[in-house]
């Protein structure tokens, strides 16, 4: 316990606790960098499968690198069939997220090769759990709604492929080129929450799966990748842009968030956030329903107001915020926002969890094992001296 009992609280911020050679943010600068590459670079260039080969391998692919990753990609795709059946057994109206996080295990259960922990076995479990990702969602949204499982389509890259299971037509250009983006933006992001948990999972020397498993979970929680969801909520709840101003006040005075901005490191706007911002406008137009856009833009520029008058501090935008509109104007149920990150974040979970098992010194793999402090003062200084059942 330390001295002065003070309350421990900062949720490891400020605290390094590996080195990586996968990404690096600089919040203060709002720069975002995937092995080398800043993200703005990448966003509108590179196509998703791209950008998890360089995540895995370490390198931008060539053509030929890249055709024999798709390939790999496209045949992973398949979900077994006893996983599809076990999910039809599932209630309707169970979590999307905790489909997704119950399916991996399943997926280890269907891995032949399981007891393997070489290098190339374990970047075969990554491609696998990148192909069946979006598989394993799109199943659920069919089953859930009583429709018939799309197959995969080869001819289909990742982005389109996905968007052609969930609804069973073939997206078109603006709604394909923007869910790649979309893909590619939120593919990696450090040591966050979750790949946090992925890591720390996968320092123990558990499996892939269970590293990943335990990455879904912590995504789940509404401050981190549930927060796209509960941003889309906000902006039904809201209405109309001359409702704004009233539901900060009205969130703020009672203590609530409001999500989509604030951020753990980013003290500028999160460089994704413009990337997806004019996306989300031009979305949003297409279908007829720019209020979601104008809402967002009024929403953002209060709060940020609100957050300078009341607090003295500057309050940016995340990654979540114009992700909501976009990804509602592309006609994706909105409970499915945060798995649909986890579709693009399991490249970046799976290239964590291989650095810290094979990268060697250069990463110093060891198992994860932080200090608390111990603050129960149940009997004063001393232990409690043990009471037996029968006298308590
Ligand atoms: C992400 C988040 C948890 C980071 O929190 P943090 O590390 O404490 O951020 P800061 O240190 O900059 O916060 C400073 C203050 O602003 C408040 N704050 C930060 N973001 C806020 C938000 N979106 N709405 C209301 N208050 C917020 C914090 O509670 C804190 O208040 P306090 O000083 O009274 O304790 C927080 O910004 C948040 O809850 N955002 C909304 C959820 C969200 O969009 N999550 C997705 C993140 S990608």
């Amino acid at each position: 316990m330390n001295d002065n009992h003070s309350i421990i609280n900062k949720g490891l911020r400020g605290v390094t606790v590996a080195s990586t050679k996968i990404s690096d943010v600089d919040g203060q600068a709002g720069k975002l960098i995937y092995r080398g590459y800043l993200v703005q670079d990448l966003a509108e260039r590179t196509s998703f499968e791209e950008i998890a080969h360089l995540l895995l391998f370490e390198k931008l692919p060539d053509e030929k690198e890249l055709e024999n990753f798709t390939a790999r990609l496209k045949e992973a795709r398949d979900i077994p069939r006893e996983i599809i059946e076990a999910l039809k057994t599932r209630p309707a109206d169970s979590l999307p997220m905790d489909i997704l996080q119950a399916s991996i295990p399943m997926i280890a259960n269907h891995d032949p090769d399981i007891g393997n922990y070489s290098l190339e076995a374990c970047q075969d479990r990554a491609v696998s759990l990148i192909a069946k990702f979006p598989g394993i969602i799109a199943a659920w949204e069919r089953i859930r709604s009583g429709k018939n499982i799309v197959p995969p389509n080869v001819e289909l890259g990742h982005a389109a492929n996905f968007l052609y299971m969930l609804k069973g037509e073939t997206p078109d250009d603006d709604a394909e080129h923007f869910f790649n983006v979309g893909l590619v933006l939120h593919a990696e992001h450090s040591f966050n929450a979750s790949t946090f948990a992925a890591r720390e999972v996968a320092s123990t020397r558990a499996h892939m799966y269970a590293a990943v498993t335990a990455g879904v979970g912590s995504l789940s929680g509404e401050l981190h990748g549930g927060a796209n969801v509960r941003v889309m909520e906000m902006l039904k709840r809201i209405g109309s842009v001359d409702k704004v101003e009233d539901y900060i006040n009205r969130e703020l005075d009672a203590g609530r968030v409001i999500f989509g901005l604030g951020h753990a490191v980013y003290k500028t706007d999160d460089p994704r956030a413009l990337i997806l911002a004019p996306m989300a406008e031009i979305m949003c137009k297409k279908i007829g329903e720019s209020h979601w856009y104008d809402i967002s833009k009024r929403l953002e520029e209060k709060t940020k107001a609100a957050f300078k008058q009341r607090k003295r501090m500057d309050i940016f935008l995340n990654v979540d915020f114009f992700s909501a509109s976009l990804y509602y104007a592309m006609g994706i149920p909105t409970d499915l926002f945060t798995p649909v990150f986890a579709i693009s974040r399991i490249a970046g979970w799976t290239a964590h969890v291989l650095e810290e098992q094979f990268a060697g010194a250069a990463a110093k793999p060891a198992l994860y094992r932080p200090e608390s402090d111990y603050i129960g003062d149940y009997c004063g200084p001393e232990e409690c001296s043990f009471t037996p059942m029968d006298e308590r």
